[in-house]
C-alpha cells in the first residue's frame, strides 16, 4: 500500500515506521518535521500518573502502549528511563489528591503504593518536606526529541503531499477540513533546566493545588511542565505560566533554585471533547485519522501505529478511538426506541 502520513510528530513518524516495517510504502509529509507538540513534550510514559476519574480508557490504552515502548526504544536506539513515577502531595490537601488517584488506580488493578513523608524522601532525598505521596513503579519516560530524530533517520519525509492510496492525517491539534472542529488546542508551557541535583525518577505533584511535574533525563537535564489552557491564538510562553511552573517546581525540588534555565517552550496539545484520540476511519474514503492525542501523544504513539497499520490491513477499529464516535447523532428520548 502507498501511504502518505500528514504530520511528522511522534505519532505520524511512528505510524510511518510501523507501516514501513510491515512492508508498505510510507512517506511522511511535513514542512517542519518534529517541531509541533512532540518538540515540547516531556516524554512521560505515565498512563497511571496522568489518569483521572472519567478517563479510565487512557489507563487501558496507555498501559497497552507502554508495553510496546521497550521494543520501539530498542529499535530507535533511544534510552527508556524506567524508574517509575513518584506522585507527591505538598500539603495535606494535595496529598488527598494523591490518595484519590491511588484509590482509582488500585481499583483498576494498578500498583500505587502510598508513602508517608519519610517514604518519599527515602526514594528522592532531595525532595522538599512534602506531606507524602505514592510510587507508580511501572512507569517510564523517554526523550521525545531523541525519539523523533531517530525516527526521522528511518522514515522518508517531504514537504508537500504527492498523492497515495491512503492518507493518514496525524497533524495533531490542526486538522484539515472537514475534521478541524474535532480537535482543539490546549496550550502547554514547559521549561527545560539543567540541575546539579536532579530527581532519579519522574516526580508529579500538586503544590497548594497547582499541578507540576519534573521529568529527569539522567544527565542533569530536567523538564518541568506543564501549564494547560484552552485558547485561540498561537501558543506562546507567558510570564505568568513560567512563573507558576517555576514556583511550584521549586517548592517540590529546592535544588532547582541553582538550576540553569535552558529553554521555555509552548505548544498546543491536541484535545478532543472526550479526551481520547481519533484513530481510524475518517468518514472519507482513503483517509484515516491518527490525531487528537491530547496529553498522551508520546505514550500512545506505538499503540496508535499498530492500530493504524492493523486498520489499513484488516479494517479493524478500536471502538473507543473510532473517530466516527464524535459524529454520531445525538440520541432523542434516551435513544433506544
Ligand atoms: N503529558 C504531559 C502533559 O501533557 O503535560
Amino acid at each position: 500500500m502507498r501511504v502518505e502520513v500528514l504530520g511528522a510528530g511522534i505519532v505520524g513518524l511512528t505510524v510511518a515506521d510501523e507501516l514501513l516495517r510491515r512492508g508498505h510504502d510510507a512517506v511522511v509529509v511535513d514542512p517542519r518535521p518534529a517541531r509541533g507538540a512532540s518538540y515540547a513534550a516531556a516524554g512521560m510514559l505515565s498512563p497511571a500518573a496522568e489518569v483521572w476519574y472519567g478517563e479510565e480508557d487512557v489507563l487501558r490504552l496507555g498501559t497497552a502502549s507502554l508495553r510496546l515502548w521497550p521494543a520501539l526504544a530498542d529499535r530507535l536506539g533511544v534510552e527508556l528511563r524506567r524508574a517509575g513515577t513518584l506522585l507527591v502531595g505538598y500539603d495535606a490537601a494535595d496529598l488527598q489528591q494523591v490518595a484519590r488517584q491511588a484509590e482509582l488506580l488500585t481499583r483498576h488493578g494498578h500498583d500505587a503504593r502510598l508513602l508517608d513523608r519519610a517514604g518519599v524522601r527515602e526514594l528522592e532525598p532531595a525532595l522538599a518536606r512534602v506531606a507524602g505521596g505514592a510510587l507508580l513503579p511501572g512507569e517510564a519516560s523517554v526523550d521525545p526529541r531523541a525519539a523523533c530524530d531517530a525516527l526521522l533517520a528511518r522514515v522518508p519525509v517531504r514537504g508537500e503531499p504527492a498523492g497515495a492510496d491512503v492518507t493518514v492525517v496525524a497533524t495533531g491539534a490542526r486538522l484539515p477540513e472537514p475534521w478541524t472542529h474535532l480537535v482543539s488546542g490546549v496550550r502547554g508551557e514547559i521549561l527545560r533546566l539543567r540541575s546539579d541535583d536532579p530527581p532519579e525518577r519522574t516526580v508529579r505533584g500538586w503544590v497548594a493545588g497547582e499541578p507540576v511535574y519534573l521529568v529527569p533525563r539522567g544527565d542533569g537535564r530536567v523538564v518541568v511542565g506543564a501549564t494547560s489552557e484552552q485558547h485561540d491564538g498561537e501558543p506562546v510562553v507567558t510570564a505568568g505560566g513560567a512563573l507558576r511552573l517555576l514556583a511550584a517546581a521549586r517548592e517540590l525540588w529546592p535544588a532547582l533554585d541553582r538550576a540553569e534555565l535552558v529553554e521555555a517552550t509552548a505548544r498546543d496539545r491536541p484535545a478532543t471533547v472526550d479526551g481520547l484520540p481519533l484513530v481510524g476511519p475518517s468518514g472519507v474514503d482513503g483517509v484515516v485519522l491518527a490525531a487528537g492525542h491530547h496529553r498522551h501523544g508520546v505514550l500512545l504513539a506505538p499503540l496508535t501505529a499498530q492500530l493504524v497499520a492493523d486498520h489499513l490491513e484488516t479494517g479493524a477499529v478500536d471502538a473507543a478511538l473510532d473517530p466516527r464516535r464524535l459524529e454520531a447523532p445525538i440520541p432523542v428520548n434516551g435513544g433506544d426506541r
